[in-house]
């Protein structure tokens, strides 16, 4: 067995297997097959690379689909075992295409858009509109006249001004709108952890002592019928303490506003989280519509009301785990760094300094190898942004060298363009090796930019042994045709 490096940060271990793709982490479709090579829903990644090159994101269509029922089916079942029902919004910023929508409203899911942008691909994938929730804490008035010309289902409403913006078109297109009210509940969660103050220092929502009144000028508003609050509490969350947290919260208020007319809804927002590492081990879906009907049933028991109707919108949790990034191996480094005392090593997954240098080094040093590709921090910006974590596998073939501590870097010119912070790799490793990313699903596209004038990659959907383009890659015309300068 492989000595772990004393590069690597305390939560990742050595690997008994590089070759073997974690369940947890990799999409359902995804194996590797006798001749070494993974394949993703039957096709192998040779035949990928030749048809789409690197980088690819490639998504497990079936996957998609199955967690988009699955989530559908758990949260309708245990909301009628507490005698009221759920309506599943799939959160379409994490990723959205024509395609996308239609799997996921064919699955039975409203779609929730947090832009024009975004509302116009839904629309083109031909969504009822009547399917759509609109967000935004800085909706335009040519956003908020196009939702409710084309009847989307619910906006939120996230600030005073939008009452009157949004009753203003309602009535001026002869359309009552249903909105809700986001609250900023002072809750915020994240992994493990919620924080619970009286006040969120945030953007988003209406504070939960001023939420009464602006549902009273709802409530005045003739074109507007409301339909409930709304809270969003964080991502990538683990438990279910911070969602407890703000829904006791909503709830008392809730209540206070069922005295002077209907709240048929309650939304209690999405980030539910998902494994990006082997040792990530969020709830299941099931388990978080147990535990969200307990809540919500408990909640309206003790103050004596109907359960209400919940709304929910998850994004990464259905797309997240779909996708797999193809990168091809440029150039290797061996790179000698000086080893960090172990302090500095655990907290190097929640800090964005890199840690190694200084007082926190022991004054050793040991080998991390950066293995580059041809991509990065332009088609994932999450390592870069948030220090996300991701794990990799050389999926072209498969090595029974020993493991070696690898960091994946990108081809961009920041020395902060890192595609996975610690993993191990066949210490064999080599240019011209295809790596995989599993869980790149969600917002790795949807957040890409063309960062040094790097076309963003091709999304390629596969099922049952066949690969199809679903977004198109940029290509240099692509990147030129927008110049103006441009003159042959
Ligand atoms: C209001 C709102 N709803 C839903 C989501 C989806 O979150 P996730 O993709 O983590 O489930 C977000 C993400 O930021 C959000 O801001």
């Amino acid at each position: 067995m492989t000595k772990a490096n004393p590069l690597a940060p305390d939560w990742l271990e050595v690997p008994a297997d590089a070759n073997e793709l974690p369940s947890a982490v990799w999409s359902e479709n995804a194996a590797r097959s006798v001749t070494g090579e993974v394949t993703i829903a039957g096709v192998p990644v040779s035949t990928l690379v030749e048809q789409f090159g690197t980088p690819v994101y490639v998504v497990d269509e079936a996957d998609v689909k199955a967690r988009a029922a699955g989530i559908r089916e758990s949260f309708d079942r245990e909301f009628a075992r507490v005698g009221s029902s759920a309506k599943v919004y799939y959160a379409g910023k994490a990723f959205l295409s024509t395609e996308v929508a239609r799997w996921v409203t064919d699955a039975g899911l409203n779609i929730d858009v947090a832009s024009g942008g975004e509302l116009a691909v839904v629309l083109a994938a031909g969504v009822d509109a009547s399917r759509v929730g609109v967000h935004g804490n800085n909706k335009s008035l040519a956003e908020i006249d196009r939702a409710v010309a084309v009847g989307v289902g619910a906006i939120v409403i996230d600030s005073l001004i939008e009452i009157e913006r949004v009753a203003e078109a309602a009535s001026r297109h002869a359309r009552v709108q249903p909105v809700r009210l986001r609250i900023n509940s002072g809750v915020h969660a994240s992994t493990h952890e919620y924080l619970a103050t009286a006040r969120e220092d945030q953007k988003f929502g209406i504070p939960l002592a001023d939420a009464a009144a602006l549902v009273a000028l709802i409530r005045a508003e003739p074109s507007l019928e409301f339909l409930g609050l709304h809270s969003h509490i964080g991502s990538q969350i683990f438990e279910s303490e911070g969602f407890a947290e703000a829904a006791h919260r909503l709830f008392a208020l809730h209540a206070e506003l069922l005295a002077d007319g209907p709240v048929p809804e309650l939304n209690l927002g999405g980030g539910f989280g998902i494994a990006y590492t082997s040792v990530d081990e969020p709830l299941s879906i099931d388990e978080i519509a147990v535990r969200f009907a307990d809540i919500v049933a408990g909640g309206a028991a003790e103050l004596g009301i109907p359960v209400p109707v919940v709304a929910i919108e998850p994004g990464r949790s259905i797309i997240g785990p779909s996708t797999t990034t193809l990168y091809t191996v440029g150039t290797i480094k061996d790179v000698l760094v000086s080893i960090p005392t172990r302090t500095a090593v655990k907290s190097l997954r929640d800090s964005p300094e890199p840690a190694g240098v200084g007082p926190s080094s022991t004054g050793e040093g040991a080998t991390r190898k950066y293995v580059s590709v041809d991509g990065g921090m332009s088609d994932n910006i999450r390592p870069s942004l948030y220090r996300a974590d991701y794990s990799v596998r050389v999926v072209s073939r498969a090595s029974s060298a020993e493991p070696a501590l690898v960091r994946i870097a990108g081809k961009h010119c920041e020395s902060g363009d890192i595609v996975v912070h610690a993993d191990y790799l066949p210490s064999d490793v080599r240019p011209g090796d295809v790596v995989g990313i599993p869980a790149t699903g969600a917002y790795g596209w949807a957040m890409a930019s063309n960062y040094n004038y790097l076309g963003r990659p091709p999304v390629v959907a596969v099922i049952d042994g066949a690969a199809r383009v679903i977004v198109r890659g940029e290509t240099e015309a692509d990147l030129l045709s927008r110049d103006a300068g441009v003159t042959a």
